[in-house]
């Protein structure tokens, strides 16, 4: 039941490294579970088990001087930019007090863009509820439509792998907790979002980036996109309502082959599946894209509205029983050793490029 008409396949970028998927909780809890040595440790035997939660500091003083860089990186930016907006046009008006997004409203358009284009906009805590908070804004602004994109080379590269790097032991089952109300918190702020919803997918799409779309009511893509959720590579789940909806859209073959074993769709092949409406050469993606939203933003609001709640509301029950069941799935699977062994092989292999 493809979505819409498709346009000429074009170029795949390869993800290159990615190391699997699932939301909200990351690889990184787990070095405080499984100490397992960087390739600098134990004479460079890398893989020897530490007595000491060797990995996690390592990573974690690395993370911080990076942290430390990064922040200095961006002073520097925005001393260097002052009294210009960085990706906002002169029509836009900014909602400030985000960190991990730019929101702006034009023509009666929200955009809410991921904006971690140094970590190809991976999804950390902070992005989480940022992105819950714009949606609830977004609710009740003056627009007609809310926008997702991503700012750079990625759409988003989906959980932050970092997000739990400084969980001990002792709080493993109170971090999943924690972690899967989030996530229901978050998706579940998709499910009731009441206006015409708009993904504009601007470069590859991991994990739970790729299980969302099938809450948005349009979906767009340049033909650089690709879609992967690489679940079961990191011992996970599927999450954002897609082992109800993806088998809907696709029909189960097709869901089974993605949400079971990693396949990694082109932008193409997701139009042709129905999870991508049209596909777009990536030289005119932005310019045909926002031409066509501005079209549709400019339509009479409060029919789309309700037009929107009547097509939703028929299934939201359905789909929060769905998200419910996904996150308690998920909870027990992030405590599982499938899943914490996953997690310390892609570290490992990560801290040896
Ligand atoms: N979580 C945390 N950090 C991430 C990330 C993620 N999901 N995706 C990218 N990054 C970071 C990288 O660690 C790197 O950080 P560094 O510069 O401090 O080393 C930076 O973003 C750039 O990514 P890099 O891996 O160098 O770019 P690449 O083009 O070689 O590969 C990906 C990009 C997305 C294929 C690769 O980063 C990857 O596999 N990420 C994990 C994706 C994943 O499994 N997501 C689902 C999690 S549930």
């Amino acid at each position: 039941m493809p979505r819409g008409r498709r346009r000429p396949p074009g170029l795949e970028k390869e993800g290159g490294t990615e190391g699997g998927s699932g939301a909200v909780l990351s690889s990184s809890f787990l070095l405080t579970r499984q100490r397992v040595c960087p390739p600098s440790c134990h004479g460079g035997l890398g893989t020897e088990v530490c007595s000491g939660s060797v990995l996690a500091s390592y990573l974690r003083d690395k993370d911080n001087a990076r942290q430390e860089y990064t922040k200095l990186v961006s002073s520097l930016i925005s001393a260097e930019s002052a009294g210009r907006k960085k990706d906002t046009s002169p029509g836009e008006s900014g909602h400030g007090g985000y960190e991990t997004l730019i929101v702006t409203t034009d023509n009666n358009i929200t955009k809410i863009m991921f904006n971690r284009p140094e970590k190809k906009n991976a999804i950390n805590h902070k992005m989480y509820r940022e992105i819950i908070n714009a949606l609830q804004e977004a609710a009740k602004d003056d627009s007609t439509i809310a926008v997702f994109t991503g700012n750079g080379d990625y759409y988003t590269s989906g959980n932050d792998l970092n997000n739990f790097s400084n969980v001990q032991p002792s709080e493993m089952k109170k971090m999943a907790k924690d972690a899967a109300e989030l996530l229901k918190e978050f998706v579940g702020s998709f499910i009731d979002f009441p206006k015409p919803l708009i993904a504009v997918v601007n470069g590859p799409a991991v994990g739970i980036s790729v299980t969302l779309l099938g809450l948005f009511d349009v979906v767009y893509a340049s033909d650089r996109a690709t879609f992967h959720t690489p679940f079961s590579q990191l011992g996970q789940s599927p999450e954002g309502c897609s082992s109800y909806l993806f088998p809907k859209i696709m029909g189960s073959a097709k869901a089974n082959e993605i949400l079971l074993f990693n396949k990694k769709l082109t932008a193409s092949e997701a139009c042709a599946l129905g999870l991508v409406n049209e596909v777009f050469p990536d030289s005119t993606f932005q310019k045909e894209v926002w031409a066509r939203l501005k079209a549709y933003a400019s339509l009479p609001k409060n029919s789309l509205a309700v037009s929107k709640q009547l097509l939703r509301n028929i299934e939201k029950e359905k789909l929060h029983a769905v998200n419910s069941q996904e996150c308690e799935v998920l909870t027990e699977r992030w405590l599982s050793d499938e899943c914490l062994n996953a997690l310390v092989t892609f570290f490992q292999r990560k801290s040896k490029l």
